[in-house]
């Protein structure tokens, strides 16, 4: 799934600044609760990698693939929906680890679904081999893709795919 028409249109002319030079499009990566805590959260699950560790990460891959990256965490459900909403015809997609939301927030699913670009979902662990709880994501039917259980690397490989998604 690429940008669908008008927007697609829209990111494309806000890929020129003020004066003429190319702007890289915006991806918004967003955290949920709990992640604050990684590298000392259940490290046999989500490993020793801080959150600051894989913002670097995400920017040294977003600098590679000429992307500009917004890194977001939350514990509060509201503020990753105003962050959603900030999206909205200004960024070419959205990279969300819902954490724990995941299995819970119709709200979350309601404010990506307003969101015309391409979105992907992260989750650290592969969330299909443990409780079944984990099992159900209200994000992933709006998703255009989800990548679980490949660590922190899931990040950069979603920032990968988002790439691909806006070139076409
Ligand atoms: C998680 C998986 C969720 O089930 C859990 O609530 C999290 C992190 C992951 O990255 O593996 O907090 O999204």
């Amino acid at each position: 799934m690429g940008l669908r028409g008008p927007l697609r249109g829209a990111l494309r002319r806000e890929a020129r600044g003020l004066r003429g030079e190319s702007v890289n499009p915006i991806v918004v990566v967003l955290n949920g609760p709990n992640l604050n805590l990684l590298g000392k959260r259940e490290p046999e699950i989500y490993g020793r990698e801080t959150l600051a560790d894989v913002e670097a990460d995400c920017r040294r891959m977003g600098g590679e693939l000429k992307l500009s990256i917004e890194f977001h965490q939350s514990n509060r459900e509201y503020e990753l929906i105003d962050w959603i909403h900030g999206a909205r015809d200004r960024a070419a997609g959205i990279v969300i680890n819902p954490a724990a939301f995941t299995h819970t927030s119709v709200a979350i699913l309601d404010a990506l679904n307003a969101f015309e670009g391409p979105i992907i979902e992260v989750h650290i662990s592969n969330v299909h081999k443990r409780e079944p709880f984990r099992r159900h994501s209200y994000v992933s039917g709006v998703a255009a893709g989800v990548i679980a259980g490949c660590g922190t690397q899931g990040y950069l490989f979603a920032l990968q795919r988002i790439a691909q998604l806006v070139a076409l």
